[in-house]
């Protein structure tokens, strides 16, 4: 069974976003000035999420990533991951800020996770603190540790860059890839409704940020195999780790994109940049079966646009801010 598209696209990656609380404060993500968290009873149950995962599973979901928000702050997250790990999903992921990780990451080992990707926007610690509003760098630091201790073996690190905050840094990543092992993937800044506008040119291109990398390290492309996902990778001569890029900006990549997203409080969505959200939540709640919801699903798959809005022209920031998506 597989959920094809309108454009012929295999869906088969699921993103799944488990609370909208935070303790990060992150000035491209979350609405400055706060928003009022949803209400418990619009979240949806770790049971009402495992009852969707095995739906998709049964359509052909094979890969799902569990986000926030952030993720590690949702009581019962471990217990949940494991019931997770028996779903019949085969790549199961969690995107994380890293500051809970150091306790985390051996439990969520065991638990059957079996990949984390790790939110670090600054190695500097006052600019750590401009981006996020937190002193918690030290504690991101040791939770890359305790994930390579707990046995996590490919560990990817997402850094946005911003101009005129960030961007000096950008060396000081690579450096941390080459010598760490790790994998950096910089991201190209996106627009999302947030008190701080986003302007084009505060967005660095992979471009700029390859030149910048090649006037200290000679970057070497990765052939691109079938699941290295949205990133291009580069590897550097004779050095461990590597260096990815995913410019959703400058070069989008929605001919291959694979993924729907399931919201904490239960629409989901099928463009990362579109505001279309079907309500999944209410049927279920309203007793539908099982075969209905796939229909559900199905239905946002066939209603996935062929691409995202062009940003230079008619873009429209998405009503939702990131933490509310799970990026
Ligand atoms: P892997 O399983 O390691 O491939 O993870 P991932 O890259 O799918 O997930 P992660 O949560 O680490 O996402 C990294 C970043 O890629 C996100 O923060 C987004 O900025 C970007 N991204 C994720 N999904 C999409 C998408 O559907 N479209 C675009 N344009 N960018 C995306
Ligand atoms: N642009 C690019 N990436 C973003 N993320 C959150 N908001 C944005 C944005 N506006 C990224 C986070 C995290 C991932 C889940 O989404 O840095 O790594």
């Amino acid at each position: 069974m597989s959920l094809i598209d309108s454009y012929q696209r295999r869906i088969d990656y699921l993103r799944i976003s488990i609370t909208d609380h935070c303790n990060l404060n992150c000035l491209y993500c979350r609405p400055l000035g706060g928003r009022p968290f949803i209400s418990h009873e619009m979240i949806l149950r770790y049971e009402e999420i495992l009852r969707i995962v095995r739906v998709a599973v049964g359509l052909g979901v094979k890969k799902t990533r569990v986000t926030g928000g952030e993720p590690l702050l949702r009581k019962g997250v471990v217990d949940f991951i494991s019931r997770l790990s028996h779903s019949g999903i085969e790549d199961l992921g969690l995107t994380t800020n890293g500051i809970l990780l150091k306790e985390f990451a051996r439990p969520l080992r065991e638990a059957g996770l079996s990949r984390v990707n790790i939110s670090l926007d600054s190695l500097d610690p006052r600019n750590f603190q401009r981006i996020t509003g937190s002193d918690g760098l030290g504690e991101v630091l040791a939770g890359i540790e305790g994930a390579r201790e707990a046995g996590f073996e490919k560990i990817k690190i997402n850094t946005v860059l911003i101009r005129g905050t960030n961007e000096t840094e950008i060396l000081d990543f690579a450096e941390l890839a080459f010598s760490r092992g790790l994998e950096v993937r910089f991201i190209e800044y996106m627009p999302y409704l947030n008190g701080k506008e986003w302007q084009r040119d505060l967005y660095l291109t992979a471009e700029e940020v390859k030149k910048v990398i090649n006037t200290r390290f000679l970057l070497q492309p990765v052939e691109k195999q079938e699941k290295s996902g949205v990133a291009e990778i580069y590897r550097i001569k004779d050095g461990r780790g590597t260096i990815g890029f995913i410019s959703s900006i400058s070069q989008h990549f929605c001919e291959s994109c694979n993924r729907i997203r399931l919201t904490a409080d239960g629409k989901l969505r099928n463009c990362l940049f579109s505001d279309e959200e079907i309500d999944i939540r209410g049927p279920m709640r309203d007793g539908v079966s099982d075969s209905e919801l796939a229909e559900i699903i199905r239905g946002s798959v066939k209603k996935k646009p062929e691409r995202r809005p062009d940003f230079y022209c008619s873009f429209k920031k998405c009503t939702r801010t990131m933490d509310l998506i799970g990026g």
